[in-house]
């Protein structure tokens, strides 16, 4: 089965942004000149999804804005012979389908997976989280895609190695390697932010999953967990005990623009790799160092 929709879920408060996330929501903050946004959907899109199901709540009608057309602004643009521009903002329109679902309460990544169970249907489908970003050259989710498609579309858990002393600011997932595959396990369990020494390995889970259909009803079954919300990671768990649930290494650097200092780095590092901002931030660093002294 081609896996052909994902879910991007983008219904939370975004408390750490604020006061920005006030008004904005958070998965439009730019990185550069791109809201956050723009690259899991450049992901899914390069992944070969077909379909992007947003999981929205009131206030954030500027994500779904984005990936429409906007007319007028394409007409001021051609008038003023800015056509490349035109070009750019013309195929943001033209990306990828995009439906979107409204989660009415916040009670956690788990319950919004589940608003979009209508949407979703019977098939297999990712799931990318807008505010983890990963540079890679196969795009993460397509990774993921791969794996889930040679092991008859099961469930697949993007994974990456994280150092032992931080596991206990992740999702730590437990679970034997295939023979045949050195970067792919069979899960056992997933555990919540255990401590180094309680931890079964250094994997953790950043936001990209492959799930099949049998999620949503574990989703149904599962009480309220941590922080009074719906965790998707004890949806998971109660999938190992029915089914099989896999967890791949992928290759990528991933960032967590979720947080301060996620963004910072991501900011810093994709102005780096832009040629387009190379030099400037080149420019900028050097001076920032000069002048506060640094290194
Ligand atoms: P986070 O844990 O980052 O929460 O959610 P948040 O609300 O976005 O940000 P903070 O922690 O308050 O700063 C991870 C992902 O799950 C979505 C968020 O939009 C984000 O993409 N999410 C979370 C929902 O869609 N609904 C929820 O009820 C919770």
């Amino acid at each position: 089965m081609k896996i052909r929709k994902a879910v991007i879920p983008v219904a939370g408060k975004g408390t750490r942004f604020l006061p920005a996330t006030k008004q904005v929501p958070k998965e439009m903050l730019p990185i550069v000149n791109k809201p956050m946004i723009h690259y899991a959907v450049e992901e899914a899109v390069n992944s070969g999804i077909e379909e992007l199901i947003f999981v929205t709540s009131s206030g954030k009608e500027a994500i779904e804005n984005y990936f429409d057309r906007n007319q007028e602004l394409e007409a001021f643009l051609k008038k003023n012979n800015k056509i490349e521009m035109m070009e750019d903002i013309q195929r943001i329109g033209k990306m990828v389908e995009v439906v979107s679902v409204r989660q009415k309460e916040q009670l956690g990544l788990g319950h919004a997976i589940n608003c979009a169970r209508g949407l979703v249907g019977n098939e297999t489908f990712a799931v990318i989280l807008g505010d983890d970003l990963v540079l890679s050259d196969t795009p993460v989710t397509r990774q993921l895609i791969d794996v889930s498609e040679r092991n008859e579309a099961k469930s697949v858990i993007g994974v990456m190695e994280v150092p032992r002393e931080t596991t206990n600011k992740y999702g730590i997932v437990d679970g034997d390697f295939l023979k045949e595959d050195a970067k792919t396990l069979l899960m056992k369990q997933m555990v919540e932010k255990p401590s180094p020494e309680d931890a079964p390995t250094n994997l953790a889970t950043p936001g990209r999953y492959i799930l099949n259909k049998e999620i949503f009803d574990c989703l149904d079954e599962i009480p309220k967990g941590v922080g009074g919300e719906y965790q998707l990671t004890d949806a998971i768990n109660l999938l190992c005990s029915k089914d099989k649930v896999f967890a791949h290494i992928f290759t990528g650097d991933r960032f967590d623009t979720g947080s301060i200092a996620g963004y910072l780095n991501a900011t810093v590092e994709f102005a780096l790799r832009d040629k387009k901002t190379r030099k400037i931030m080149e420019e900028i660093i050097k001076e920032k160092m000069k002048s506060y002294n640094l290194g």
